[in-house]
């Protein structure tokens, strides 16, 4: 079989011309995967835990995309209970998009390290937009700012109804040390749990002989603890979370103030990933924060694969315009079919570190098949973003009733208008306004609460593993990955309609 030219630029599949005929043009609704003899009871045992990168692995390989009608700090932190992991996206300023990521690193922990405080004095008004704006239910208040010297407790329930009341201090309303119940700074969860049940009450503030503050720790904490234990956490047991930079511009100074509020990875996320701008970005980055791990991208060839890892990546995304918001295969004619962009990434560097398929997932099966094809993770993004934690309201069609919600690739006008504005440096703004859109903007079914959707797609993939006739992923993954022609079934039109079409 002749070897085509793009096989002589790229190196990809080289040596290998029967497995480029297999591949080249594919993507997931070309093939089914052929059933495998297994020997399981149960399939909700089945593990399909993968690795993020080379140190980390999640229970659930699944990221929500950094877009902003996909990842702020409520769908981050689902991911994150739920076993995968959420990056939060840069269409906001420096500081917002900092104080997103220290929300989800302070939501779950049985202890909370660093709570929020605020002063004594502090206006009722500011204590309501506060909370608000971290997402919390309970202030710890200290005695003067900085003190770090605990002076009592504002909850939710102290907190008065508006009207009258706005401009008094918290002190007024809160409950004061003298009457506070609270535990010594080492205190163990159990007997935690155990004093918030005899006082009913649902925070201990911990502290010192001196009163200073040392931590926090809330019941429902304590059960969600409990409840997802395949939960993604830090060595310190905090919910991990990803956040996005740019490449230029203010990217430095982003990184940092996302790095201090606890940011566990960063994704470099551009359109041309294999360019370099990204390795100028990487050496940036790696310049001034060492050994954080990047997730760059985003490519869609085993030389742009070839070309992150070169550069010092920690993870590889794959994906040039399969995704439902992208234009850019239209607008351009740039792109490689999303499966065979995976297969060319994993053969080109998937023994060296992990590849994050990105894009263009329509069903769940759509995920087994880049898992078991060369990619670890999955990044999906319309598939989540018709729920309750994605970013944006629920609109409701006049004429059906129907609820839906608004999904936008981030070049969409609306996405550049709304948010670069916000976020951006001029040099990010105006090359984002040089450049003709490449997204766009949908409107998606409402679907509710994330975490059904991602039960959903847990419970398929350990369904799709038992066919694969294996007790883990990570099984099935090394039984495909070395050839999953051996495995998959090519479709014909007439096979593609009797299997996708009802
Ligand atoms: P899905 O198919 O899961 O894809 O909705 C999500 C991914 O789409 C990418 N993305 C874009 N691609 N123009 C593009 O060509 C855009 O405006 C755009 N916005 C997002 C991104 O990789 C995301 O994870």
């Amino acid at each position: 079989m002749a070897t085509s030219r793009w096989q002589n630029v790229d190196g990809a599949f080289a040596g290998a011309p029967d497995e480029a005929a297999f591949w080249t043009g594919r993507t997931f609704d070309d093939f089914l995967f052929r059933p495998q003899k297994s020997d399981s009871q149960t399939r909700r045992n089945i593990s399909v835990s993968s690795l993020l990168t080379a140190d980390v692995a999640l229970d659930l390989p699944i990221v929500s995309s950094n877009m902003d009608s996909v990842t702020g700090a409520h769908m981050a932190r689902a991911m994150a209970m739920h076993g995968g992991i959420g990056v939060v996206h840069r269409g906001m300023s420096i500081e917002r998009q900092a104080s997103e990521v220290g929300v989800v690193k302070r939501s779950q922990s049985a202890v909370i390290v660093r709570p929020l405080c605020l002063p004594a004095g502090t206006a009722i008004r500011q204590a309501r937009r506060f909370a608000r704006q971290n997402g919390i239910t309970g202030i710890l208040i200290e005695t003067a700012s900085g003190s770090n010297l605990l002076a009592g407790l504002l909850s939710n329930r102290d907190t008065p109804v508006h009207g009258a009341d706005e401009d008094r201090p918290v002190d007024d309303f809160m409950t004061p040390l003298s009457r506070l119940v609270t535990g010594a700074p080492d205190i163990s969860t159990d007997e935690a749990e155990r004093l918030m049940f005899e006082h009913r009450i649902e925070r201990l503030p911990l502290v010192d002989g001196a009163n200073r503050i040392h931590g926090l720790i809330t019941r429902r904490d304590i059960n969600l603890k409990r409840e997802q234990p395949g939960a993604s956490k830090d060595s310190a047991g905090h919910l991990r979370c990803a956040a996005a930079v740019g490449a230029r511009g203010d990217y430095l100074e982003r990184a940092a103030a996302l790095l201090e509020a606890g940011a566990d990875l960063l994704f470099i996320d551009i359109a041309h990933g294999h360019s370099v701008i990204m390795e100028q970005a990487v050496a940036g980055l790696r310049g001034k924060f060492g050994s954080v791990p990047l997730v760059c991208g985003n490519v869609a060839t085993g030389a742009g694969a070839r070309f992150l890892r070169d550069i010092g990546a920690d993870a590889v995304k794959v994906g040039v315009g399969p995704g439902r918001g992208c234009r850019t295969r239209l607008e351009t004619a740039a792109g490689v079919p999303q499966l065979q962009a995976i297969r060319e990434a994993y053969l080109a560097v998937g023994h060296s570190l992990p590849i994050m398929a990105d894009g263009g997932v329509k069903t769940d099966k759509d995920i087994f098949l880049a898992l078991i094809c060369g990619a670890s993770t999955v990044m999906l993004g319309s598939a989540l973003s018709g729920t309750d934690e994605a970013p944006g309201r629920v609109i409701e069609d006049p004429a059906t009733h129907l609820k839906k919600k608004i999904y936008r690739g981030m070049t969409s006008p609306e996405a550049v208008l709304e948010t670069l504005y916000d976020s951006s440096s001029s040099e990010e703004l105006d090359a984002a306004l040089e450049t003709p859109p490449e997204g766009q903007e949908i409107q998606v079914p409402y679907r509710g609460s994330v975490s059904s959707i991602l039960e959903r797609i847990r419970g398929h993939l350990q369904s799709s593993v038992s066919y694969g006739g294996e007790v883990t992923l990570a099984a099935v993954r090394k039984k495909v990955l070395p050839d999953p022609s051996a495995f998959l079934v090519p479709l014909s039109a007439a096979a593609r309609s009797e299997s996708y079409e009802r």
